[in-house]
């Protein structure tokens, strides 16, 4: 399985094998849902797919581990990106070739404040572009903003579920350790970033992770959808680490979450709307209530 050797591919600038795989995920269209869930770590896909009615593994070619499935009734995949922008902007530029256009990251992450606990979810509105490959794709001043309707439905799936989570801005970086305030090796520490960790909660800056800002931008740029739901491993401010803390929770949030988008854009479908405003949500919310 995801073997490549001696494939032949269509060009060198467009790299899809004779039968339209896609280079690195080894996947082409048809095989893949709208709805992708995104862990960085490929060990966490079979996880997200215990929850699922159906599942089926597709694929494994270097960090990226892919499962799909059915999630209550609803046609998902599990793709997970590797650590940091380069490997996960590879993995959106090939899911959204073969028909993907809304992916969820389900990560972990660092609290920079001191009252979010470890083991809470933290759902992103919006990421700071402290990553690199973004910046390849579009200026630094363009937003790397979650979409509502993803955003909306990880905190409903939240709220469902009855887990502690908080919604804010997060920090994205390519960097575990210096560029998020950790010292390197013989305690390596550049001066800009040896508080940066104290600096962004200071302007309510929730959390540092590594995948966010690339998601949201590329999805945005493509005209996806991106949100992310992260569970809190370390908190910086008391500088606590537990790295299985909350992933449970955060990954039922997710899978739940694209059931719910599943519901509205059927709605919308039905409606023939472009936007879903809090009225028709409050009506989704009172029928959804009454099934
Ligand atoms: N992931 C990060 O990027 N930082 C942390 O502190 C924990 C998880």
């Amino acid at each position: 399985m995801g073997s490549v050797i001696n494939v032949r591919f269509e060009s060198a600038s467009v790299p899809v094998d004779e039968s339209g795989r896609q280079y690195h995920l080894n996947v082409r269209r048809g095989d893949i849902p709208r709805y992708v869930l995104l862990p960085g770590d490929p060990g966490r896909v079979p996880l997200i797919a215990s929850f699922w009615d159906e599942k089926k593994l597709l694929s494994s070619h270097r960090e990226y581990v892919i499962y799909v499935g059915r999630y209550r009734g609803v046609d998902v995949a599990a793709v997970s990106t590797g650590i940091g922008g380069p490997a996960t902007a590879i993995a959106v530029e090939e899911l959204f070739r073969v028909g993907a256009d809304t992916f969820v990251r389900v990560g972990t992450t660092g609290a920079l404040r001191k009252e979010i606990k470890l083991g809470d979810l933290i759902i992103t509105s919006a990421a700071v572009r402290y990553d690199g490959v973004s910046k390849i794709y579009v200026d630094s001043e363009y937003p790397a903003v979650a979409s509502l309707d993803v955003l909306l439905a990880l905190i409903e799936a939240a709220d469902e579920l009855g887990v502690r989570y908080h919604v804010g801005i997060t920090a994205s970086s390519d960097s575990f350790y210096v560029g998020q305030g950790r010292p390197g090796f013989k305690n390596y520490l550049p001066r800009q970033w040896s508080d940066i960790h104290l600096r962004l909660a200071e302007v309510n800056v929730l959390n540092f992770e590594m995948e966010a800002s690339t998601i949201f931008t590329l999805a945005n740029i493509y005209g996806g959808r991106g949100g992310a739901v992260c569970a809190v491993i370390a908190n910086r401010a008391t500088d606590e680490f537990v790295p299985g803390a909350g992933v449970e929770d955060a990954i039922k949030v997710a899978n739940e979450a694209v059931r719910i988008l599943k519901e509205w854009d059927d709605l919308r479908a039905e409606r023939k709307i472009t936007y879903l405003s809090v009225s028709t949500l409050s009506e989704w919310y009172l029928r959804s209530r009454k099934k």
